[in-house]
């Protein structure tokens, strides 16, 4: 039996005035969807970004129309390269005049046995999910330190607490989001800035299940104590929580989006 999955939850402005950055927001994902749901919550602006030129370009469209905001921007941006992670910074700084709330949402897997694994795919994972993750945290950690304010939300994983046959490098990077997040939190309250992390367990989307065998998706859900996986939705709304002034005593938390605790 799988529980219901409830009505979509309307905004509350939650993020009422502030402006927001998310990578990797041109998919069908998390990312999407917590971009929608900051403009729903009263962000005054939004920058998005990803690696896929085309897919971004639609994103910013579609994220417009469905919501009627104007302030809706996307710049291209590959979270493994310094200097895109810097220029994606720089052009948010300027179009939002400040970036209050960053959504670390670039992360990338695949399925392959350790003793299979070559270094190149192992690295592409680590660099994409863990290093990405600290370059835009760094770069991001130095402007809001200027300005006393902030706050970033991470996207881990609960394959950083769980094991997973085939997932070693997926969850050695995720593994390391956290730690990074707690680590980084730490210093970052020394000027004002919140870091925490959501880390979901399942989110079926339509990218998702292109990628990934559907045996192996169904398996996953039946593990799941409601017997389905999470809406992108439903992540998104927890994002929005660390993003937003109701999560204030809160920094360097892994937050579960699951219906199954490790
Ligand atoms: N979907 C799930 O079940 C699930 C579960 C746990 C964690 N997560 C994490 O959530 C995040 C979002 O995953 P999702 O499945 O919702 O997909 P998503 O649609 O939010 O993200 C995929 C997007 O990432 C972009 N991308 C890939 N490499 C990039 C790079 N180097 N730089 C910038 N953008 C890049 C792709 O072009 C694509 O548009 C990831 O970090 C993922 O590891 C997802």
């Amino acid at each position: 039996m799988s529980i219901k999955i409830p009505e979509y939850v309307a905004g509350h402005g939650l993020l009422k005035g502030k402006s927001v950055l998310i990578t990797a927001a041109a998919g069908a994902g998390i990312g999407f969807s917590a971009a929608q749901r900051a403009i729903e919550e009263g962000c005054r602006g939004i920058v998005i970004s990803d690696i896929h030129e085309g897919r971004l370009a639609a994103s910013v469209e579609k994220l417009k129309a469905e919501t009627g905001c104007e302030q809706v921007f996307g710049k291209v941006g590959n979270v493994a390269v310094e200097d895109d992670v810097q220029a994606l910074i720089n052009t948010a700084e300027e179009l939002l005049g400040g970036v209050d709330v960053l959504i670390n949402n670039a992360g990338l897997g695949t399925t392959k046995s350790l003793i299979e694994m070559e270094d190149p795919e192992w690295n592409k994972v680590i660099d994409v999910t863990l290093n990405g993750t600290m370059r835009m945290t760094r770069y991001m950690m130095k402007i809001m330190k200027e300005r006393g304010d902030g706050v970033i939300v991470n996207n881990a994983s609960v394959l950083g607490w769980r094991a997973q046959k085939e997932q070693s490098h997926y969850a050695a990077a995720k593994a390391g989001v956290m730690a990074l997040t707690r680590c980084a939190a730490l210093e970052a309250a020394d000027f004002g800035v919140r870091i925490n992390a959501v880390a979901p367990s399942l989110a079926v989307h339509a990218m998702l299940k292109k990628s990934a065998p559907a045996e192996l998706l169904a398996e996953l859900e039946a593990k799941e104590a409601y017997g389905r996986g999470a809406e992108v939705w439903e992540v998104a709304n927890i994002m929005m929580f660390l993003a937003s002034d109701y999560s204030s005593y809160m920094t360097g938390e892994i937050v579960s989006c699951s219906s199954q605790r490790a």
